[in-house]
């Protein structure tokens, strides 16, 4: 890392970099990269974590991937997802393709306490499937309960889910999103895969309940299959401590052929350091 780098994480250098990086932003996407870096745009947690799903498909040698948000409602996260994915390809030459599940009715009826009453009603956040085919472009909207449409969608042979945004509210939804990853053949998946969960770590959420309860849910009764959080995306990130970083996780697939082997590469040696 330079030192000018290093200089601008700091405080207050980085604020007034976001601030500039928003601006250019808005002027040019060919500062998407020093703008994701610098938090300096809309849903950040979409652009880094398909920028690391980029990164784990070409360490298994893989040149595209799918993109997906379980919970569209109207929109926003998918039409994000979809211009990040835009960037993250002119970046990398990953090819990547973002697909949106949601049954488009609003939250479903609450199956227990574990979807958190206390916080979600049912028939929250409708989604308006007219107004939102509009704005799609080449982004792809699967309709229907996640616990019947995503098994099947990750049945057809698309490329492999590399990013996952789960943004369901619920424990009994989250739930019927995981265990159809869970379920699926390795190679609907990366082996690796990155994901963010928009529904932890919120005011009034335990860790008992929601979307954590599913991943904790998931992990128990998974051997070959296991959410860990990423903790080190967050290292030098100029906005180390943003909770969005506490809610990005790496998915390990390691049932999945491409986790069995090494892969081939030069053997690696560390350079000896003077300690004297
Ligand atoms: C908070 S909203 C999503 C917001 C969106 N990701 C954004 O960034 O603007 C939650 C959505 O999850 C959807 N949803 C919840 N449970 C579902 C299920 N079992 N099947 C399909 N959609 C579901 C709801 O219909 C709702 O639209």
């Amino acid at each position: 890392m330079s030192f000018l780098t290093a200089v601008g994480r700091e405080a207050p250098f980085r604020s007034v970099l976001c601030a500039a990086l928003k601006v250019a932003y808005k002027l040019t996407p060919s500062a998407f990269r020093w703008a994701a870096y610098f938090d300096a745009i809309p849903y950040v947690h979409y652009a880094v974590g398909l920028a690391r799903a980029a990164e784990f498909a070409a360490l298994f040698g893989i040149r595209s991937f799918s993109a997906i948000e379980l919970g569209v409602a109207g929109g926003n996260g998918l039409m994000w997802l979809s211009k990040h994915a835009r960037s993250v390809s002119t970046q990398t030459g990953m090819t990547i393709r973002v697909v949106g599940f949601d049954n488009a009715t609003g939250l479903p009826p609450i199956a227990d306490w574990r979807d958190a009453p206390w916080v979600y009603s049912p028939g929250e956040y409708p989604c308006d499937v007219d107004a939102l085919t509009k704005r799609l472009g080449r982004s792809e909207l699967v309709l229907g309960d996640i616990a019947e449409t995503l098994p099947e969608w990750l049945a057809q042979g698309h490329a492999p889910v590399g990013f996952l945004a789960v943004d369901v509210d619920y424990y009994s939804s989250a739930i019927a999103g995981l265990k159809a990853l869970g379920s699926a053949a390795p190679q609907a998946l990366l082996p690796i895969c990155e994901s963010y969960f928009d529904d932890i770590l919120c005011r009034g959420m335990p860790r008992f309940a929601g979307e954590f309860a599913a991943i904790a849910e998931f992990n128990k009764s998974n051997s070959h299959r296991q959410f860990d959080r990423d903790d080190s995306l967050g290292e030098w990130r100029p906005f180390s401590e943003r909770l969005w970083l506490k809610r990005m996780y790496s998915f390990y697939c390691l049932d999945h052929p491409l986790m069995q082997t090494h892969r081939q590469r030069q053997p690696r040696g560390l350079d000896l350091v003077d300690a004297s």
